[in-house]
């Protein structure tokens, strides 16, 4: 896939996205940079996103928003910490330092103090500088993506929605990535329950480009969210060549696809999926959202029964690498699964040890804030879980169930909470988490209705417990 109309110095300046760089060559690689972004794809005859980066430095070592750029995506990467890597640090302060010393836009530096905040955890107020420029410059990607990406890390669905919402009348079938934006769209639409617009919008993106690794997801939402779980086989079956060269985005796609398979009770194919493609995705990128999928599946397949034999042994190899990131609430708990899973105590230890150093510091890192509210919870709930004390699982998740979504991540993504408060309260040995657990699947069986696994979930509080 390569890109046509690379836009230079001067079609930026049109289209009323002036960058502060004389090098034509730069303004191309940043658009073929945010055009991989966007797609999730590295474009191999670019030399991916990597090598993009690379040109644009090599023709302009002093254009600011490549800097930008380029720091805000290992950001929002989520897999690396700044307080970690002093290389990283080092990068986003000599950002602010080369800013200083020129004359760029207005839009240009509301970018560099947007991802200097995200940089020191301060999320929420990195958004209310993109959308400051988004207010001027509503097609500007890089501003709407990032924003976009960061509401979802703070599991604010609505604005997640509204922050494309508003701004889409602006953009043209002609602009570059209009019909990604429309996936964006959907994706803010199905995460706020809006399912059959969710579906009508990210058919319509599909429509003008059947590539779109990004609605095609939005689709896999609605179908999960629904359960409709037939629907969503077929569906990804019948677009698997388009999307399985989304490189960015095929691992979790096919976690999608695996989670069908889960709901059916077709574990062994799952774990195919998992085997072929998630793990193989998540060995071979290590990305954190191929690090999440991959510690989510194997969580789940578990609490289904399933023996997953020394798969987590295999994976906390690479999860290992991140557990003093504390970056985000949501990617701990994962990596904690894993080391739980591989019954790694002494790495165990050093994740919540090394979080709890974080807490006890002054600071307004947002993660750090969710963690002492209630996040620390989800983490003592998980050991709870793992060492056999349901009941105090229980008692740790059920007060704090509305609060979850302030971790980020999709509802679907973050369902594994939801069966794990169930799957403690069908375990306790308190009789009043039985009826806890009967409320649950109630709510569940209701909000989506002919799931296969709240079937069986509840034929199992029925013959355990016979409180369903
Ligand atoms: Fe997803």
């Amino acid at each position: 896939m390569a890109f046509s109309g690379l836009r230079d110095c001067k079609a930026w300046l049109d289209s009323g996205l002036e960058l502060t760089t004389h090098s034509n060559e730069a303004c191309k690689m940043y658009d073929a940079a945010v055009r991989q972004y966007t797609t999730w794809h590295n474009d191999a005859t670019l030399g991916g996103l990597e090598g993009c980066i690379s040109r644009i430095k090599e023709a302009d070592p002093n254009f600011v928003m490549g800097h930008v750029f380029e720091n805000g995506l290992k950001l929002i990467g989520t897999g690396h910490s700044v307080l970690l890597d002093e290389e990283f640090a080092r990068s986003i302060k000599s950002t602010i330092e080369l800013a200083k010393k020129q004359s760029i836009t207005k839009r240009e530096r509301l970018h560099v103090s947007a991802v200097d905040l995200f940089s020191r955890g301060s999320l929420p107020e990195a958004c209310s500088l993109w959308e400051s420029i988004l207010l001027d410059h509503p097609t500007d990607l890089v501003a709407l993506k990032f924003l976009h990406d960061t509401y979802f890390y703070l599991g604010w669905q609505q604005q997640m929605r509204d922050s494309i919402v508003r701004v889409l009348p602006h953009w043209k079938p002609e602009i570059p990535l209009y019909s990604n934006v429309k996936g964006m769209l959907s994706f803010g639409l199905v995460e706020t329950n809006f399912y059959d617009q969710a579906e009508k919008v990210a058919k319509e993106a599909l429509a003008m480009n059947p590539l779109d690794a990004w609605s095609v997801h939005a689709v896999a939402h609605v179908h999960e969210m629904k359960a409709e779980v037939e629907k969503g086989l077929v569906f990804m079956e019948s677009t698997e060549n388009d999307w399985k060269d989304s490189d960015m985005l095929a691992c979790h796609n096919y976690w999608h696809w695996a989670l069908y398979f889960i709901e059916k009770g077709e574990y062994e194919t799952a774990l195919s999926i998992y085997d072929n493609h998630i793990s193989s995705g998540c060995f071979k990128s290590g990305t954190m959202l191929d690090v999440v999928d991959t510690c989510s599946m194997l969580y789940r397949l578990q609490m289904e029964g399933v023996n997953v034999g020394n798969r987590w042994k295999k994976l906390v190899k690479v999860t290992k690498q991140h557990i003093r990131d504390h970056l985000l609430v949501f990617n701990d708990l994962h990596i904690l699964m894993s080391l739980l899973g591989s019954k790694d105590k002494e790495s165990c230890d050093q994740l919540i040890g090394t979080l709890k150093e974080h807490l006890r510091e002054p600071g307004e890192n947002h993660q750090f804030t969710i963690a002492k509210q209630f996040g620390i919870h989800l983490y003592e709930a998980f050991i709870a879980y793992e060492e056999g004390n349901y009941s105090e699982a229980v008692e740790l998740l059920y007060p704090i169930r509305y609060d979850i979504v302030k971790i980020g991540g999709s509802n679907a993504q973050r369902d594994v909470f939801n069966q794990l408060l169930i799957h403690s309260a069908l375990n306790s040995v308190n009789k009043e988490h039985h009826k806890i657990a009967r409320c649950l699947l109630m709510e569940r069986d209701i909000l989506r209705p002919n799931s296969p696994l709240t079937k069986r979930l509840i034929q199992r509080a029925t013959a355990i417990h016979g409180v369903a």
